[in-house]
């Protein structure tokens, strides 16, 4: 087999194509250079399967940017970490004991039999918004976007309401999500930059204003459960808890509005597929996994090696910042064999995928991510009768979650069946 060299096998999410599918560049780099430095990046790609997956895994792996030896990158993310104290405070970025004990204090209002009772809240307002889009076109067949007029506002809504925020503002925090979703970003103007921290604090104070009535007056609402949560004595400091509330707005906002366009475009590529989930409903939570693991929008996790670890016959030194890919993890054919980059919804392991992470840090809001997804997949393959492309759907372009600006479909919607 060629050299990386020989093959110019480049890390580069900046190369034509990429945003379509990175899928190709991840298959050259599996195959001819599985952990590889970036300069871009100032760290290590890791693209195996067994790699991304012992990585994740590994408590000697630390979550703490603190812990890199800087690079301009480190440099950059400590400055934004300090200009958004609160943002700092999150527990995706946090190792243990700090990481376990705030994670306890928010586990329960996610645990499966928690997030199940949502299924008819879900159903009923993926009807309702099927039902508004009916309403303006009847019977007539209609092209419409499936991101902007279905999958992004879904998962802000749902998680606005768990938390007892009224209707009339979830529009509200649509737009701050966007904002604060953009503030991660690393290169941004000065306005721009300015803009998404004025968001930031708009939400914050919204927030707090929220858990300061449920704090008086609690209900049976996810914020009444998260200013009231208590393990062992502790709680959330006012501090932690509105960073963990921005956390979950931002962490299950963007993934799950794309995990729904991405499965779409998956299964309007694949007809056969798509056939089989419509005609056995029964496979839609096998299936989601299955689209999880072929185009999820996980593309990357970071971590920072806190001694010197060997990652596929590398050495890689204490300090080094690893950018772990489960969405390359998810096509190594190493695990999955031939059919790694084919849609098969029968998959019989396809939940072994790893798009929710692994380890200690793995996914809180997995089982509201799935609930969600099968719901609204369910809904879309039911009522959207002939549904095809209308164009080309366009990827949008940050590199660590894969997303959806635009899917074009055309369709007729039927009327909900009662
Ligand atoms: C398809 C949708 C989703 C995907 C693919 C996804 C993926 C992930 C991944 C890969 C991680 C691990 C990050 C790391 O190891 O550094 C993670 C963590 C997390 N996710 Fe999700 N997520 C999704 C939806 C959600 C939802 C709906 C919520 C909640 C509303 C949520 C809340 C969280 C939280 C709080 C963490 C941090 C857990 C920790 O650090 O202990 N996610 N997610």
């Amino acid at each position: 087999m060629p050299t990386a060299d020989e093959m110019d096998v480049t890390f580069d999410p900046l190369a034509e194509g990429f945003v379509d599918s990175p899928y190709e560049q991840y298959a050259l780099l599996r195959d001819h250079d599985p952990v590889q430095h970036s300069p871009l990046l100032h760290g290590w790609v890791v693209t195996r399967f067994d790699d991304v997956g012992r990585l994740l895994r590994d408590p000697t792996v630390s979550s703490d940017i603190h812990n890199a030896t800087p690079t301009p990158l480190t440099e950059m993310e400590l400055e934004r970490l300090a200009e958004q104290r609160r943002a700092a405070r999150t527990l995706v970025l946090m190792d243990d004991p700090d990481h376990a004990r705030i994670r306890k204090l928010l586990a329960d209002p996610f645990r499966p039999r928690e997030i199940d009772k949502l299924r008819v809240r879900i159903t009923e307002r993926v009807a309702d918004t099927l039902d508004r889009l009916r309403d303006t076109c009847g019977d007539e067949r209609v092209e419409l976007d499936l991101i902007e007029e279905f999958a992004y506002p879904l998962p802000v809504e749902i998680f606005s309401e768990m938390l007892g925020v009224p209707d009339e503002d979830h529009p509200r925090f649509r737009h701050w999500t966007q904002l604060v979703a953009r503030s991660v970003d690393p290169v941004m103007r000065a306005d721009e930059r300015e803009e998404c921290l004025a968001g930031l604090e708009a939400m914050y104070a919204y927030l707090e204003e929220v858990a300061d009535r449920k704090r008086a007056e609690p209900g049976d609402d996810l914020m009444s459960a998260l200013v009231h949560a208590e393990v062992d004595g502790g709680r959330l400091t006012h501090e932690e808890l509105m960073a963990q509330l921005v956390t979950l707005y931002m962490a299950g906002h963007e993934p799950t509005a794309s995990l729904i366009g991405l499965g779409m475009v998956a299964l309007l590529r694949t007809p056969d597929q798509l056939a089989r989930l419509r005609d056995e409903p029964g496979l839609l939570r096998n299936g989601v996994s299955e689209l999880l693991r072929y185009d999820g929008p996980n593309q990357f996790v970071r971590r920072v090696l806190t001694r010197d670890t060997p990652v596929a016959g590398v050495e890689l030194p204490a300090g080094a910042v690893v950018y772990a890919s489960p969405a390359s993890a998810n096509r190594d054919p190493r695990r999955w064999g031939d059919t790694a980059d084919q849609v098969v919804v029968d998959r019989s392991d396809a939940g072994q995928h790893l798009q929710f992470g692994a380890g200690v840090h793995a996914c809180l809001g997995s089982h509201l991510a799935r609930l969600q997804a099968e719901i609204a997949f369910a809904a879309l393959l039911e009522r959207l009768e002939d549904v095809e492309l209308a164009g080309t759907p366009e990827h949008s372009t940050r590199m660590f979650i894969r997303g959806m600006a635009r899917l074009p479909v055309a369709c007729t919607i039927r009327p909900r069946s009662t």
